[in-house]
């Protein structure tokens, strides 16, 4: 189905650029961002799903460069807040907002709240299009809970309050390869990972 294994990430962001690229490293997929594609429309995240959102932002790159492309939209749910922040996590104290505000106004939302009630999830959905239209999604998720304070100084966003399941150090006390071996980025990666190399074309 793909032949040329150029696939556009719909990001500007290198790091994650580079993370799909080890992950792939051997196969013969290569990632291009959009910093090969000036002009490429910027896609605003209204949907109500992750999901909704990673499949606008790949189809809307898919069709502007005629060529296979990924994209992503994650968040953190807190169960107790009826999954809030959610697709809402980056803007979550108002548009704009650095991670450090976005934290504290969680911080300031969960006052109360113990033990159970302190469970949350990452998700990240991935959304792979082709250029006939063709899709799929690929759903990764982390389970833990939110500590009440910041530990740590690694990672990003909500990083320095979230304790994966069976752990007592945060997300932001951990390496970066520690992170990406549990996290919901990383399994959501693994499954797309998983779907790309059993097409026919795909390995090397
Ligand atoms: P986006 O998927 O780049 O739109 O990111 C959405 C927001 O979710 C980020 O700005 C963070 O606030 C939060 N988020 C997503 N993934 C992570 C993570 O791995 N660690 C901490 N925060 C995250």
């Amino acid at each position: 189905m793909i032949n040329a294994m150029d696939i556009v990430l719909a990001t500007k962001n290198r790091k994650k650029a580079e993370e799909m690229g080890r992950i792939f490293d051997g196969y013969d997929v290569r990632f291009i961002t959009l910093d090969s594609f000036p002009g490429c429309p910027d896609v605003e995240e209204d949907g109500k799903t992750f999901r909704a959102n990673s499949l606008k932002k790949a189809r809307a790159v898919s069709a502007f460069t005629g060529r296979p492309a990924i994209a992503d939209d994650s968040g953190l749910e807190v169960m107790a807040l009826g999954r809030a922040p959610g697709v809402y996590s980056a803007r979550y104290a108002g548009e704009g907002a650095t991670d450090s505000l976005n934290v504290r106004k969680l911080l300031q939302e969960m006052k109360g709240l113990e033990g159970e009630d302190r469970a949350a999830r990452f998700v990240c959905c991935l959304a792979l299009v082709l250029p006939d239209g063709h899709h799929k999604t690929f759903t990764g998720y982390v389970y833990g809970s939110i500590g009440k304070k910041e530990k740590g100084s690694n990672g990003f966003g909500y990083d320095p309050l979230f304790y994966p399941e069976g752990h007592d150090r945060t997300f932001a006390e951990m390496t970066a390869p520690e992170k990406d071996a549990m996290s919901h980025r990383g399994r959501a990666l693994k499954k797309l990972h998983q779907y790309l190399i059993t097409l026919p074309q795909s390995k090397s």
